[in-house]
């Protein structure tokens, strides 16, 4: 089966991610206004997104990940596991917390509180996808390249069971394809 089928509708080209990544790295550019920065992003979906946006933005970044897993426990609450923690100290530096999307607001809530605890001179966040419909908990980013509706995305770092993270464009997935997997 032909790998691109399994996708329905494709929604940003590599070509639009391209151009709204460059605003984006503008008005970060603009915000820190020259100042250092530790850009930490959280393994494994945001990986393709930093290293698109980071080279866009002229100011002395320091980079570092973080992989973390969720674990349902119940309906509701997650309980976050670090699986790699960072390597370097964010005491008393701008840290800039970057992942693909922000559905729940779980992970990117409770990544911010850990890193909260280390002392930075500041936090903000940054996603490329932020899905409104799916909040559970009270969490806004600082910096949103595209609002996505209720729908599930892949492509471009996104994975359904750690495939299609490879694909150039952001679509939907059919649902065969999820049924098949
Ligand atoms: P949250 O903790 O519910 O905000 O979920 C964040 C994580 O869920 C993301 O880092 C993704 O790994 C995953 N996720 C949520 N929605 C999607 C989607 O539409 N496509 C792919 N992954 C998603
Ligand atoms: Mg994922």
């Amino acid at each position: 089966m032909n790998y691109l089928s399994d996708i329905k509708e494709i929604l940003y080209s590599p070509r639009d991610i391209d151009e709204r990544i460059q605003g984006l790295a503008k008005q970060i550019q603009t915000d820190y206004n020259g100042e250092d920065v530790v850009i930490i992003s959280i393994l494994k979906g945001s990986f393709i997104f930093t290293s698109d946006l980071i080279r866009y933005i002229n100011l002395r970044l320091a980079i570092d990940f973080i992989h973390v897993s969720s674990y349902r426990e119940g309906m509701t609450s997650k309980e976050l596991i670090i699986n790699k923690g960072l390597s370097s100290n964010i005491n008393n530096k701008h840290v800039l917390l970057i992942d693909d999307i922000i559905d729940t607001g779980n992970t990117l809530k409770q990544v911010k509180e850990i890193l909260t605890k280390e002392n930075p001179l500041s936090i903000k966040t940054c996603v490329l996808y932020n899905k409104p419909s799916g909040r559970k908990v009270e969490m806004v980013a600082d910096y949103v390249a595209y609002d996505v509706g209720n729908y599930f995305i892949v492509g471009y770092g996104l994975d359904y069971n750690e495939k299609y993270r490879n694909l150039p464009f952001v679509g939907i997935l059919r649902e065969e394809a999820i049924t098949k997997i």
